[in-house]
């Protein structure tokens, strides 16, 4: 499909309001597609994208990855529904969009993990993509902790590819096992 074959393309699926955000805040096309070969390992692999924007990495991997489900949480509402819109649109059919915060989900409920440094907004004032979400420096440290505690109940052989991450996150008993072209991608194996 002719959407899936450069950046430029695929951001013209959304609004121009939406796209012009894609360079600052949605996942380039190549390191989608690096992130999602490393995740979608293993027959049927459910894979969530913490913190899913508008989708564009879990459409990628569902895209190059049918037999893999992509889910992405997000805690934008208005986000969530164009995501869901896009991929019906794509007629994707291993998607799965859900709003809310990424505390509430079970983490067990997935093999893999996307994340593309969601909690960041927490420490700049200018660069938000909204103002409908509290935004806070002391969130990016809560938000560190409650993603390195559920990372650190998964079982050994977890995946997870980071992108631009702190790495504040990352318990000690996963190992970067490779980097991607870009070299703000990183991936991480549970030992
Ligand atoms: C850098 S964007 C990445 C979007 C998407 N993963 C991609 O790569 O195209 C990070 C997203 O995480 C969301 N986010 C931030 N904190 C969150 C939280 N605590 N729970 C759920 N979503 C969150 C933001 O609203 C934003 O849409």
């Amino acid at each position: 499909m002719e959407c899936f074959s450069s950046d430029e393309k695929f951001n013209q699926l959304y609004s121009t309001e939406i796209s012009a955000l894609a360079s600052r805040h949605w996942t380039p096309l190549s390191v989608a597609r690096e992130a999602a070969a490393f995740l979608a390992v293993g027959v049927n692999a459910r894979i969530l994208d913490i913190g899913s924007g508008v989708g564009k990495f879990c459409m990628i991997g569902a895209q190059f990855h049918p037999d893999a489900i992509f889910t992405g949480i997000e805690q934008r509402e208005s986000l969530t529904q164009i995501a869901q819109l896009v991929s019906e649109r794509l007629s994707l059919k291993n998607t799965i969009f859900l709003t809310g915060n990424f505390t509430d989900i079970d983490f067990t409920q997935y093999h893999h993990f996307y994340f593309y440094n969601a909690f960041y907004e927490n420490l700049i004032d200018n660069d938000a993509i909204d103002q409908t979400v509290v935004q806070h420096p002391e969130l990016f440290n809560l938000y560190n902790r409650k993603l390195y505690k559920q990372l650190n109940k998964l079982p050994a052989g977890t995946r997870i590819a980071t992108f631009h991450s702190s790495e504040n996150e990352m318990p000690s008993n996963y190992q970067v096992v490779g980097v991607g072209s870009n070299e703000d991608l990183k991936f991480w194996i549970k030992l």
